[in-house]
């Protein structure tokens, strides 16, 4: 129903080019009328008042004055860039997703982001990153909207607000801008303890990224994929960069945040630009779709929670190879629109209650960031299969549709039979036994573990990188205003080590308290772990 003229990265090519790119030889009005003179507005006489006739004044004033949308309400400072996704087809024996075939090339859009700044934030503030890819697969639109930290603060979608209340600014005095250095989110996550384990992780050195390239990205959910003979395996995704994983430190991340506060967006683009593209392969950890969804004890429906890659190794799946910088970035990394919900035949929801409201949040969100229903015509967001999808009209509809019966099935359209095609390329959700029970606002007991994997990431650190764990807490938190978060806070690093607290506790000056939790070293041993290790590529 959309425009047939884009390109496989999704530009629009031909007569839609030269209309969307201004490239005519004439300035004209938005009516396409000749424009003689742009600088001076219609008066009566060169001192005389303006005349209230100029259209093209009001025109061009009443454009300028409607060009801000609202920014993204999380992730707001992002950059993005296009490229090619190569599938290995290593996953087919999993997943009968058309993508993820033998020798399959998919065209893609990325786009990385902080999540806690404002549209004009600076880049290198400590903070989680985005790492949302688009595929435009022959079947619809695949989005993997992830993270570069492979768990999440909260296991219930119901507390997102919560925790963004909480890492914003202040009400008050709408600081700090983009940094977790304040009383609300400290205050938040040594009350809500289950954000103990993706705090960790800010406060090591996978928060200050040194490069957009040398990130690592994790889908963090546990997925299903269902293959072409109906079995169903749970999995979690993985990008590994190419370039390794590399941060900066805290002392050039500060810098450069007034030096040059676009540091990654520059990188990200002058790479490109150069011909160095950037390159991650997509990695599977897989797991047996048992009726409990645990994996050696590890609940795969708690965010909270990675599965070591020991226990279960990351299979690589394919090369994602990003080779083209966006040409407006309005157009392209602003409009663009991820959702978890985009999933293409093969690739299926689990019930962690975390993914479950952001399949609802997304689309809610960019109904009012981008002005009504009709943004997946976007030429961003345009998938790349056909469309026929019986949606009609709406505000910002470009689409003429054809025909006069928009429903199905119909007997007037050429009689285009109901479901055709269903059981050919259909998505169709797996049709999983849902577990009996009373309704209930509860969690699960395995939930209630909040400890024992941050202690397995503080353990599996090296000297250095605690030394930077330790000194990221105390700055982070001599920051705050209030004597009793601190202290709250203390409590928790206890029950993560009591080392870590003690560190802590002696930089803010404060006692340091006992452990409150047992200590408990899980697998695997510290010696082995590969937690926050470069994957060993090539
Ligand atoms: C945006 C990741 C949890 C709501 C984003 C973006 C990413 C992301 C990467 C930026 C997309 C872009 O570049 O345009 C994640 C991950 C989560 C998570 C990895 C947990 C595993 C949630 C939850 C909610 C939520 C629980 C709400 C219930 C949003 C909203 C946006 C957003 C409203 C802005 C989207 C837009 O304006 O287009 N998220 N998110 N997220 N996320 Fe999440």
């Amino acid at each position: 129903s959309g425009p047939e003229t884009v390109s496989p990265t999704g530009q629009p090519t031909g007569a839609d080019q030269a209309r969307m790119a201004q490239s005519g030889a004439y300035l004209t009005t938005a009516q396409g009328v000749r424009v003689h003179d742009s600088d001076h507005s219609l008066k009566a006489g060169p001192r005389g008042p303006v005349l209230l006739q100029d259209h093209h004044l009001r025109e061009k004033i009443m454009h300028f004055d409607h060009e801000r949308i609202p920014e993204r309400v999380v992730h707001a400072r992002g950059s993005a860039a296009h490229g090619v996704f190569q599938s290995y087809g290593t996953a087919q024996a999993v997943t009968k997703a058309a993508f993820l075939a033998r020798d399959a090339e998919t065209p893609v859009f990325v786009r990385f982001s902080t999540v806690l700044g404002s549209r004009g934030s600076a880049d290198t503030v400590r903070d989680t990153r985005g790492f949302a890819t688009k595929f435009y697969t022959e079947e619809g639109v695949f989005d993997l909207v992830g993270n570069n930290i492979p768990v999440f603060f909260i296991q219930d979608a119901i507390k997102f607000p919560d925790i963004i209340h909480a890492g914003k600014p202040h009400p008050d005095r709408e600081i700090p801008q983009a940094q977790s250095a304040h009383d609300t989110f400290w205050d938040f996550v040594s009350l809500h303890t289950e954000a103990t384990h993706h705090t960790l992780w800010n406060m090591s050195d996978r928060g200050i990224p040194r490069s957009y390239r040398m990130m690592e990205g994790f889908g963090v959910h546990t997925f299903r994929l269902v293959n072409a003979q109906g079995v169903t395996t749970l999995v979690k995704f993985h990008w590994k960069p190419k370039l390794g994983v590399h941060s900066l430190v805290w002392e050039e991340a500060q810098i450069l945040a007034g030096v040059d506060p676009d540091f990654h967006r520059r990188d990200l683009f002058d790479a490109i630009e150069c011909g160095a593209f950037p390159q991650w392969e997509l990695g599977i950890q897989t797991f047996p779709d048992t009726d409990d969804q645990m994996f050696e004890g590890i609940d795969l429906l708690d965010s909270t929670k990675i599965v070591p890659e020991e226990l279960a190794p990351v299979q690589p799946i394919g090369l994602l190879t990003l080779n083209a910088n966006p040409s407006n970035f309005f157009a392209e990394v602003e409009q663009v629109a991820f959702h978890t919900g985009h999933l293409v035949p093969g690739i299926d929801a689990t019930d962690d209650p975390l993914l479950a409201g952001r399949n609802f949040s997304y689309l809610d969100t960019q109904l009012t960031r981008l002005g009504g229903p009709n943004f997946p015509q976007l030429p961003i967001n345009r998938t790349h299969a056909p469309v026929n999808d019986m949606q009609r009209d709406g505000m910002h509809q470009t689409a003429v549709h054809r025909g006069v019966a928009p429903y199905k099935p119909n007997s007037l359209d050429g009689g285009c039979p109901f479901f055709a095609g269903a059981d050919a390329g259909a998505f169709i959700e797996v049709p999983v036994e849902v577990p009996a029970g009373r309704k209930v606002r509860e969690a699960p007991a395995s939930y209630s573990d909040h400890f024992s994997q941050p202690r397995m990431f503080w353990l599996s650190m090296t000297p250095v990188e605690r030394e930077h764990i330790i000194a990221a807490y105390t700055f982070e938190l001599a920051k705050c205003y209030e004597q009793a978060v601190k202290e709250r806070t203390l409590g928790v690093l206890a029950n993560i080590d009591p080392e870590l607290c003690a560190q802590v506790a002696v930089g803010l000056g404060l006692p340091a308290p006992a452990a409150t939790e047992p200590l408990v070293d899980v697998r695997p041993s510290p010696a082995l772990s590969q937690i926050g290790r470069t994957w060993p590529l090539d």
